[in-house]
């Protein structure tokens, strides 16, 4: 086996074999196959696809590249408790795993979140937390089980025990343009869950240009793609198709987000991020046998209170201020109309004011981001501010603030298409 025929057979459209798979994953992850190898077969995925049985090998190959966690004897005050988690796809202003995470470790069943970082335009949960002063996002395999214990909740990195061939993969695919491929996106989030060895899981599956994969269709593909693997691997796993053509909340960055995600937790925020929340909760409390309202413990302050054990329970100081970026700049609206807001512009924007990253390893700045004044559907007067670019490099904020004015649009009263979050399928 070699890198250069795997790489040929699939550009021309061929069928990959278990043992080129489990060679090619295993190699690159050991670093002997070169990343301008694994770009290139990345890319020829990205162009070729995968059969149904590629990606399941593909990502069962991602698993075997670290540990596959056994969380079924865990336990919260002495007893048993079953382990469940939810994943996005991908979106713009989605923040819901920081709100749902520890809503869920109310209840008696622990959450042993496995997050990312950045993607593209779309903002990364341990970029966001690690805006929090003080907060970790890499414990070992001890540690993140004595905080599932004790709290119920953890949120951290995939470290170079857990799926090590994802890490990899995940910063190539960040900078080389094959972030959207369907198996790569399917053996990247399930590689990590199966890994983790969470019980039952629920996917978020981003639809609209927030999403890797706008389309309806792609969407609907991508989820079934994930159930199949997540079933097969014995994880219980459903899916929600969710709409994100303009960004969940107000808020699109990293401490802007995680802003954001304290007022819902203190029982307010924006009303999609609240519905969305409520709709993954729900569905995940299902997977365990539980039937409650989500709602109640976030009004109540239980949610809250779980959010910050979970935070100083990784270092984070909850009552810390959030970092404030030192430039800001408002975008006024050119006409009065109706408003709309293009989730992929919004996220571009953020990204531009430096909320992502555009090489690998780069640092994010946790201050940057966008506020939005006014979302999707709000009427609006020319003149008014509907949102602000926050950035800590003034040199940032130009290029973020045009591609900000091109995400907007001002129409007839009837443009608006309905808020983010709503569930789809
Ligand atoms: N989340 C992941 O973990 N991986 C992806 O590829 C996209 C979103």
């Amino acid at each position: 086996i070699d890198a250069v025929r795997i790489i040929e057979a699939k550009r021309d459209g061929n069928e990959l074999d278990d043992d080129e798979i489990d060679w090619i994953v295993d190699g690159y992850t050991r670093g002997v196959v070169p990343p301008e190898q694994m770009s290139a077969l990345a890319m020829a995925v990205y162009f070729r696809g995968m059969t149904d049985r590629e990606i399941a090998r593909w990502t069962a190959a991602m698993v075997d590249s670290g540990t596959r966690l056994d969380l079924s004897d865990l336990t919260r005050a002495g007893r048993r408790v079953p382990t469940v988690d939810k994943h996005s796809t991908g979106g713009v202003g989605d923040s819901v795993t920081l709100v749902l995470t520890p809503l869920l470790a109310t209840w008696e069943l622990a959450v042993p979140q496995l997050s990312g970082r950045g993607l593209g335009h779309t903002g990364g949960t341990l970029d966001k937390l690690e805006a929090i002063p003080g907060w970790r996002a890499d414990l070992d395999a001890a540690t993140r089980r004595r905080i599932l214990e004790e709290t119920g909740a953890v949120i951290c990195a995939a470290g170079a025990d857990l799926a090590p061939a994802d890490r990899a993969l995940y910063a190539l695919r960040d900078v080389t343009g094959t972030v959207p491929s369907i198996p790569m996106l399917a053996a990247s989030i399930m590689s990590k869950k199966i890994a983790e060895g969470t019980g039952a899981l629920v996917l978020d599956v981003k639809c609209g240009s927030g999403a890797f994969r706008p389309d309806r269709a792609d969407a609907d593909e991508l989820a079934r793609v994930m159930v199949a693997i997540g079933t097969a691997a014995g994880v219980r796993t459903s899916a929600l198709v969710t709409a994100n053509h303009t960004p969940l909340g107000r808020a699109v960055g990293n401490a802007v987000e995680v802003a954001e995600c304290v007022e819902i937790l203190a029982g307010g925020g924006p009303p999609d991020m609240v519905d969305l929340t409520c709709a993954l909760a729900q569905e995940a409390l299902a997977a365990v046998g539980i039937d409650d309202d989500p709602r109640e413990r976030l009004r109540d302050g239980r949610a809250m209170d779980s959010f910050r054990a979970m935070i100083s329970a990784q270092g984070g100081d909850p009552d810390a201020a959030l970092p404030v970026a030192a430039h800001t700049e408002e975008l006024r609206a050119p006409d009065s109309g109706e408003l709309t807001w293009d989730a992929l512009g919004v996220g571009r924007a953020s990204w531009l004011a430096g909320a992502g990253r555009t090489r690998p390893g780069e640092t994010v700045d946790p201050a940057a981001g966008v506020l939005l004044h006014r979302v999707e559907g709000d009427p609006v007067r020319a003149g008014e501010v509907v949102a602000t670019v926050h950035a800590g490099d003034p040199g940032r904020v130009p290029a973020a603030l045009t591609e900000l004015a091109s995400a907007l649009e001002i129409g007839a009263p009837g443009t608006a298409r309905g808020p983010a979050g709503v569930v789809l399928g």
